[in-house]
Protein backbone atom coordinates (compact mmCIF):
# COMPACT_ATOMS: atom_id res chain seq x y z
CA UNK A 1 0.00 0.00 0.00
CA UNK A 2 1.54 3.72 -0.41
CA UNK A 3 1.20 5.52 2.10
CA UNK A 4 -0.86 9.12 1.53
CA UNK A 5 1.64 12.29 0.78
CA UNK A 6 -0.02 13.46 4.85
CA UNK A 7 1.83 10.44 6.12
CA UNK A 8 4.80 11.27 4.51
CA UNK A 9 5.22 14.78 4.66
CA UNK A 10 8.10 16.45 6.11
CA UNK A 11 11.45 15.12 7.56
CA UNK A 12 11.76 11.31 8.44
CA UNK A 13 14.77 9.81 9.96
CA UNK A 14 14.74 5.79 10.06
CA UNK A 15 16.74 3.71 12.37
CA UNK A 16 19.66 6.04 12.14
CA UNK A 17 23.17 5.42 13.28
CA UNK A 18 26.24 6.51 13.63
CA UNK A 19 29.61 5.56 14.52
CA UNK A 20 32.82 6.61 14.88
CA UNK A 21 35.37 4.44 14.85
CA UNK A 22 34.39 2.22 18.13
CA UNK A 23 32.09 5.16 19.16
CA UNK A 24 28.36 4.58 19.25
CA UNK A 25 27.22 8.09 18.36
CA UNK A 26 24.19 7.20 17.64
CA UNK A 27 22.30 3.78 17.62
CA UNK A 28 18.93 3.07 16.10
CA UNK A 29 17.29 6.59 16.13
CA UNK A 30 14.20 6.87 14.42
CA UNK A 31 12.05 10.47 14.00
CA UNK A 32 9.34 12.33 11.91
CA UNK A 33 9.25 16.16 11.83
CA UNK A 34 6.17 16.64 10.24
CA UNK A 35 5.22 20.20 9.21
CA UNK A 36 4.41 22.97 11.36
CA UNK A 37 5.74 20.66 14.29
CA UNK A 38 8.12 21.34 16.52
CA UNK A 39 10.18 18.30 17.25
CA UNK A 40 12.72 18.67 20.20
CA UNK A 41 15.93 16.14 20.95
CA UNK A 42 17.35 16.29 24.21
CA UNK A 43 19.98 14.29 26.59
CA UNK A 44 22.87 14.70 28.68
CA UNK A 45 26.50 16.22 27.60
CA UNK A 46 27.56 13.41 24.14
CA UNK A 47 24.03 11.83 24.14
CA UNK A 48 24.63 12.56 20.15
CA UNK A 49 22.31 15.56 19.78
CA UNK A 50 24.68 17.52 17.50
CA UNK A 51 25.60 14.38 15.65
CA UNK A 52 22.05 13.80 15.01
CA UNK A 53 21.81 17.66 14.12
CA UNK A 54 24.46 16.99 11.93
CA UNK A 55 23.33 13.70 9.77
CA UNK A 56 20.26 16.35 9.05
CA UNK A 57 22.83 18.77 7.65
CA UNK A 58 25.24 16.22 5.74
CA UNK A 59 27.77 16.79 7.95
CA UNK A 60 28.00 13.39 9.17
CA UNK A 61 27.12 10.29 7.05
CA UNK A 62 25.33 7.72 8.77
CA UNK A 63 26.35 4.48 9.25
CA UNK A 64 23.54 3.02 8.55
CA UNK A 65 19.78 3.91 8.47
CA UNK A 66 17.93 6.45 6.08
CA UNK A 67 16.53 9.94 5.81
CA UNK A 68 13.53 10.95 3.67
CA UNK A 69 11.73 14.37 3.16
CA UNK A 70 8.17 14.41 1.82
CA UNK A 71 8.64 10.42 1.55
CA UNK A 72 11.69 11.26 -0.90
CA UNK A 73 14.73 9.79 -0.18
CA UNK A 74 17.32 12.27 1.01
CA UNK A 75 20.93 12.52 1.72
CA UNK A 76 21.93 15.81 2.53
CA UNK A 77 24.57 17.94 1.37
CA UNK A 78 25.27 21.21 3.09
CA UNK A 79 25.18 23.20 0.43
CA UNK A 80 21.95 21.82 -0.86
CA UNK A 81 19.95 22.34 2.55
CA UNK A 82 18.72 26.00 1.44
CA UNK A 83 17.30 24.41 -1.94
CA UNK A 84 15.35 21.56 0.22
CA UNK A 85 13.60 24.56 2.48
CA UNK A 86 15.79 23.85 5.05
CA UNK A 87 18.00 26.22 6.97
CA UNK A 88 20.19 26.03 10.37
CA UNK A 89 21.87 27.53 13.29
CA UNK A 90 24.94 25.93 14.73
CA UNK A 91 26.11 25.54 18.75
CA UNK A 92 27.57 29.27 19.27
CA UNK A 93 27.26 31.81 16.90
CA UNK A 94 29.30 30.89 13.03
CA UNK A 95 28.81 34.80 12.13
CA UNK A 96 31.04 36.20 9.77
CA UNK A 97 33.23 38.85 11.67
CA UNK A 98 34.43 40.85 8.94
CA UNK A 99 31.10 41.59 7.83
CA UNK A 100 28.28 43.70 9.02
CA UNK A 101 25.16 42.21 10.71
CA UNK A 102 22.88 43.21 7.87
CA UNK A 103 25.72 42.08 5.60
CA UNK A 104 25.71 38.29 7.52
CA UNK A 105 21.87 38.02 6.65
CA UNK A 106 22.49 39.62 2.88
CA UNK A 107 25.11 36.09 2.50
CA UNK A 108 21.44 33.90 2.50
CA UNK A 109 19.25 36.64 0.63
CA UNK A 110 21.33 38.24 -1.75
CA UNK A 111 20.09 41.15 -3.52
CA UNK A 112 17.26 41.32 -0.95
CA UNK A 113 18.18 44.17 1.41
CA UNK A 114 14.33 44.67 2.67
CA UNK A 115 13.79 40.70 3.37
CA UNK A 116 17.16 40.85 5.33
CA UNK A 117 16.19 43.85 7.41
CA UNK A 118 13.04 42.58 7.81
CA UNK A 119 14.69 39.42 9.57
CA UNK A 120 16.23 41.18 11.41
CA UNK A 121 13.34 43.13 13.01
CA UNK A 122 11.33 40.12 13.86
CA UNK A 123 14.49 38.58 15.79
CA UNK A 124 14.72 42.17 17.55
CA UNK A 125 18.45 42.96 16.16
CA UNK A 126 17.02 45.34 13.45
CA UNK A 127 18.69 48.71 14.86
CA UNK A 128 22.36 46.74 15.10
CA UNK A 129 22.00 46.14 11.17
CA UNK A 130 25.02 48.18 10.73
CA UNK A 131 26.90 46.95 13.71
CA UNK A 132 29.80 44.38 13.42
CA UNK A 133 29.02 41.16 15.10
CA UNK A 134 32.09 41.38 17.63
CA UNK A 135 30.87 44.61 18.72
CA UNK A 136 27.26 42.83 20.29
CA UNK A 137 26.42 41.05 23.03
CA UNK A 138 26.65 37.11 22.77
CA UNK A 139 22.36 36.76 23.16
CA UNK A 140 22.64 39.17 20.14
CA UNK A 141 24.95 37.55 18.02
CA UNK A 142 22.77 34.30 18.05
CA UNK A 143 19.95 36.45 16.91
CA UNK A 144 21.43 37.55 14.26
CA UNK A 145 22.44 33.96 13.41
CA UNK A 146 18.76 33.14 13.82
CA UNK A 147 17.47 36.38 11.59
CA UNK A 148 20.56 34.73 9.09
CA UNK A 149 18.46 31.29 9.23
CA UNK A 150 15.02 32.77 8.86
CA UNK A 151 15.93 35.12 5.86
CA UNK A 152 15.32 32.07 3.27
CA UNK A 153 11.41 31.63 5.13
CA UNK A 154 12.42 27.91 5.34
CA UNK A 155 9.88 25.63 5.62
CA UNK A 156 12.24 23.77 8.34
CA UNK A 157 14.46 25.07 10.79
CA UNK A 158 17.34 23.20 12.62
CA UNK A 159 18.46 24.69 15.86
CA UNK A 160 21.42 23.12 17.76
CA UNK A 161 21.55 24.37 21.55
CA UNK A 162 19.92 27.93 20.73
CA UNK A 163 19.47 27.88 24.54
CA UNK A 164 23.58 27.54 25.38
CA UNK A 165 25.14 30.54 26.66
CA UNK A 166 21.55 32.54 27.42
CA UNK A 167 20.78 34.04 30.45
CA UNK A 168 16.64 32.99 31.85
CA UNK A 169 15.49 36.06 30.11
CA UNK A 170 16.97 35.24 27.10
CA UNK A 171 15.89 32.25 27.03
CA UNK A 172 12.03 33.47 27.48
CA UNK A 173 12.51 36.06 24.06
CA UNK A 174 13.82 32.98 22.14
CA UNK A 175 11.26 31.10 23.43
CA UNK A 176 8.58 33.51 22.34
CA UNK A 177 10.48 33.97 19.05
CA UNK A 178 10.35 29.93 18.87
CA UNK A 179 6.67 29.63 19.11
CA UNK A 180 5.69 32.67 16.58
CA UNK A 181 7.55 30.74 13.46
CA UNK A 182 5.10 28.41 11.36
CA UNK A 183 7.78 26.14 9.86
CA UNK A 184 8.56 22.98 11.10
CA UNK A 185 11.75 23.30 13.48
CA UNK A 186 14.17 20.59 14.60
CA UNK A 187 15.56 21.33 18.39
CA UNK A 188 18.46 20.08 19.37
CA UNK A 189 18.75 21.52 23.47
CA UNK A 190 20.41 20.77 26.67
CA UNK A 191 17.37 23.20 27.99
CA UNK A 192 14.76 20.77 29.19
CA UNK A 193 12.47 23.76 30.19
CA UNK A 194 13.02 25.46 26.68
CA UNK A 195 11.78 22.18 24.86
CA UNK A 196 9.27 21.25 27.87
CA UNK A 197 7.27 24.53 26.67
CA UNK A 198 7.99 25.03 22.87
CA UNK A 199 8.35 21.05 21.40
CA UNK A 200 5.21 19.13 19.96
CA UNK A 201 6.99 15.96 20.61
CA UNK A 202 10.44 15.17 22.07
CA UNK A 203 12.95 12.53 21.21
CA UNK A 204 15.35 11.63 24.70
CA UNK A 205 18.60 10.79 24.01
CA UNK A 206 21.20 8.98 26.39
CA UNK A 207 24.73 7.32 24.97
CA UNK A 208 23.12 7.48 21.02
CA UNK A 209 20.36 5.58 22.20
CA UNK A 210 16.60 6.65 22.15
CA UNK A 211 15.15 6.10 25.08
CA UNK A 212 12.24 8.36 25.64
CA UNK A 213 9.51 9.88 22.99
CA UNK A 214 6.52 11.51 23.42
CA UNK A 215 4.55 14.60 24.02
CA UNK A 216 6.31 17.11 27.02
CA UNK A 217 3.71 15.51 29.57
CA UNK A 218 4.95 12.02 28.76
CA UNK A 219 8.77 12.25 29.05
CA UNK A 220 7.93 15.28 32.24
CA UNK A 221 6.80 11.70 33.71
CA UNK A 222 9.09 9.68 32.33
CA UNK A 223 11.67 6.96 34.49
CA UNK A 224 14.13 6.75 32.07
CA UNK A 225 14.44 9.96 31.41
CA UNK A 226 14.56 10.82 34.86
CA UNK A 227 17.50 8.14 35.51
CA UNK A 228 19.55 9.64 32.30
CA UNK A 229 19.15 13.15 33.94
CA UNK A 230 20.15 12.15 37.58
CA UNK A 231 22.83 9.95 36.23
CA UNK A 232 24.43 13.08 34.56
CA UNK A 233 24.91 15.64 37.43
CA UNK A 234 25.76 12.16 39.69
N1 LIG B 1 33.65 13.81 14.75
C1 LIG B 1 33.69 13.03 15.82
N2 LIG B 1 34.64 12.07 15.96
C2 LIG B 1 34.66 11.25 17.02
N3 LIG B 1 33.75 11.28 18.02
C3 LIG B 1 32.80 12.20 17.95
C4 LIG B 1 32.70 13.12 16.85
N4 LIG B 1 31.60 13.92 17.06
C5 LIG B 1 31.06 13.52 18.22
N5 LIG B 1 31.76 12.49 18.75
C6 LIG B 1 31.43 11.77 19.99
O1 LIG B 1 30.11 11.30 19.84
C7 LIG B 1 29.40 11.40 21.06
C8 LIG B 1 28.18 12.28 20.89
O2 LIG B 1 28.62 13.62 20.73
P1 LIG B 1 27.61 14.82 20.40
O3 LIG B 1 26.73 14.41 19.27
O4 LIG B 1 28.45 16.04 20.22
O5 LIG B 1 26.77 14.91 21.75
P2 LIG B 1 25.84 16.10 22.33
O6 LIG B 1 25.65 17.12 21.26
O7 LIG B 1 24.59 15.40 22.75
O8 LIG B 1 26.58 16.65 23.52
C9 LIG B 1 30.38 11.94 22.10
O9 LIG B 1 30.95 10.83 22.77
C10 LIG B 1 31.41 12.64 21.23
O10 LIG B 1 32.67 12.67 21.87
MG1 LIG C 1 25.97 19.23 21.12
Amino acid sequence: MTASPSENAGLTLDRISVHFGGLVALDGVSLRVAPGRTVGVIGPNGAGKTTLFNVVCGFVTPTSGSLALDGRPLRPRPHRLAGLGISRTLQGVGLFSGLTVLENVLVAAPGSPERALAALDRCGVGPCAGDLPGHLPYALRKRVALARALVSEPRLLLLDEPAGGLGAGEIDELRELIESLSCSVLLVEHHMDLVMTVCDEILVLDFGRPIAYGTPAEIRTDEAVADAYLGAVA
